[in-house]
């Protein structure tokens, strides 16, 4: 039997958190063969183009044509020099290749404990890795999955705020989400700073997100490299359609509640939507 990745704290804290809570975790993912730069940049020459983000660095404001470097570097060679490469990263849907199946698979098993009695089976089990430069931020959004983002190197701060706060995540704003109409990126005020919660990670140390906790990410000032690990449960499909359902009682003139948090299962009006997706599509 192979070692554990999680040790027994991580377990207590999420079972203390999920799904409801942000929470520090721990993980002992470090110096896993799979996530080394070597492996990683292997990774990125197996995955489809358009699983793959990558922005070869910042040129200055102003720059001569003929100055403009000519052949940028290529992914691969990206991310073995991220340490002076100054490029970012992002390696989508890693479950595409069956090594980084097989990870996340094991991984979210040995959460099964804590995920299954509360939110049921983990559906649509999803990895990304994030190679980031020194200082670079994450614009403030949010993401409609459960989420662990496990830190291998580097460090990066997470400002995570309330999901429920109608002025910070107005609810026409997630129900359009849901209809496919509203990107992930929300609109930022000042006065939400107040509001947020700031968790900062090194390698070894992890962030239960979530699902649709509002956020943004600041780098340290080395480059960082994060796993994520996401999943849908049924619990959260039925918040979403619930969230749909809602928007057309709206445009009926009604004055919808928001869905219930956690534990409801916001089960009328999830099966309401579903109903009528199904009249809709077979009409
Ligand atoms: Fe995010």
């Amino acid at each position: 039997m192979t070692k554990p990745i999680f040790p027994p704290e991580m377990h207590e804290a999420l079972a203390a958190c999920y799904p409801h809570s942000p929470a520090k975790l721990t993980h002992g993912l470090l110096g896993h063969p799979l996530l080394t730069l070597d492996a990683l940049a292997d990774l990125s020459a197996r995955l489809p183009k358009d699983s793959i983000e990558y922005n070869p660095g910042a040129l200055p404001i102003g720059i001569a044509p003929d100055k403009v470097p000519k052949a940028a570097i290529s992914v691969q060679q990206a991310i073995r020099e991220v340490d002076t490469a100054g490029c970012w990263v992002v390696l989508k849907r890693i479950e595409q290749d069956p090594a980084y199946a097989q990870l996340l698979r094991d991984l979210l098993d040995e959460l099964a404990s804590e995920v299954m009695p509360r939110t049921g089976p983990m559906l649509r089990l999803e990895g990304f890795v994030f190679i980031s430069a020194p200082d670079s931020v994450t614009p403030f959004h949010f993401d409609p999955e459960h989420n662990i983002l496990l830190q291998l190197r580097g460090r990066k701060t997470m400002t995570l705020f309330p999901h429920v706060d109608e002025h910070v995540f107005p609810d026409e704003a997630q129900e359009l989400f849901h209809l496919g109409q509203h990107h992930r990126n929300l609109t930022w005020q000042d006065d939400f700073a107040q509001l947020g919660l700031p968790i900062t990670i090194a390698p070894g140390e992890a962030i239960h997100v979530p699902v649709k906790t509002p956020h943004w990410v600041q780098n340290g000032p080395e480059p960082s490299i994060s796993l994520s690990l996401t999943w849908r449960s049924e619990w959260s499909y039925a918040e979403a359609d619930a969230r749909a359902f809602n928007h057309l009682l709206r445009g009926l003139g009604m004055h919808p509640a928001a869905p219930a948090a956690y534990p409801s299962r916001n089960t009328a009006k999830s099966l309401a939507w579903r109903a009528l997706r199904k009249v809709r599509k077979s009409a």
